[in-house]
């Protein structure tokens, strides 16, 4: 049977992404992916970045299942099988051995507990001190507020969905998250506007 799953945004979001990506990764750069998903954008940006070593992961075992799916599919070589990560897990990063000179959490932030959020920048703050290509670099995209208010009424009705879904879900205060990563070693390095009202953060370690 074919696991592989497919996301429309993911196919639509893919390119704008590699775009902000070929600048901000570094060439042959260790990459942890949090959240996977379908896996898709694995392949595409481990298929177009120079020279990197990518490690997909997603709590999710269907996730899971699809990215190593899409990766026999694709026959990629520099991406390694899925690993079982769960951010909200207290110390989720200690059974990653090696460090990391990138992480990515693309469409995650929102759409699990703050908890989530939290560990991920406690997690990334330890394992990006040991980054050997330039400084490590978290990179976050997704929907977010700034100074408390929606920046437009989609990413409104976005919010009003997720917390439908589970309460503890929704769009997160850009301000609040630059704070997390800030008490963990991390800096808001760059903002970019994305296409659909999302924003892509690079911190930097
Ligand atoms: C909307 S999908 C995004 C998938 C992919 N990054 C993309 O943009 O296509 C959200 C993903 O976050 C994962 N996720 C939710 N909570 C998580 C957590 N606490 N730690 C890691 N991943 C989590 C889910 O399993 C799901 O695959």
């Amino acid at each position: 049977m074919d696991a592989r799953q497919y996301s429309i945004p993911a196919s639509r979001n893919r390119d704008p992404i590699l775009g902000v990506l070929k600048r901000v990764i570094a060439p042959g750069a260790r990459v942890l992916e949090i959240a996977s998903g379908s896996g898709e954008h694995a392949i595409h940006f481990a298929g177009n970045l120079s020279g990197v070593a990518w490690q997909p992961s997603d709590p999710d075992e269907n996730a899971r299942a699809s990215v190593a799916a899409w990766i026999e599919h694709e026959g990629a070589e520099n991406i390694a099988a899925p690993i079982d990560l769960n951010v909200e897990e207290q110390g989720w990063e200690k059974d990653l051995a090696d460090g990391y000179d990138a992480i990515l959490a693309i469409n995650m932030i929102h759409i699990s507990p703050w908890e989530a959020t939290l560990g991920l920048f406690r997690g990334a703050g330890l394992l990006l001190a040991n980054a050997e290509r330039g400084p490590g670099i978290l990179y976050t995209y997704g929907a977010y507020k700034r100074d408390g208010e929606h920046t437009a009424p989609s990413n409104e009705a976005f919010d009003a969905w997720l917390k439908g879904r589970d309460e503890r879900y929704g769009v997160r205060d850009l301000e609040e998250v630059e704070r997390a990563a800030n008490v963990n070693g991390l800096r808001l390095r760059e903002i970019i506007e994305m296409p659909a009202n999302n924003l892509s953060l690079v911190f930097e370690r």
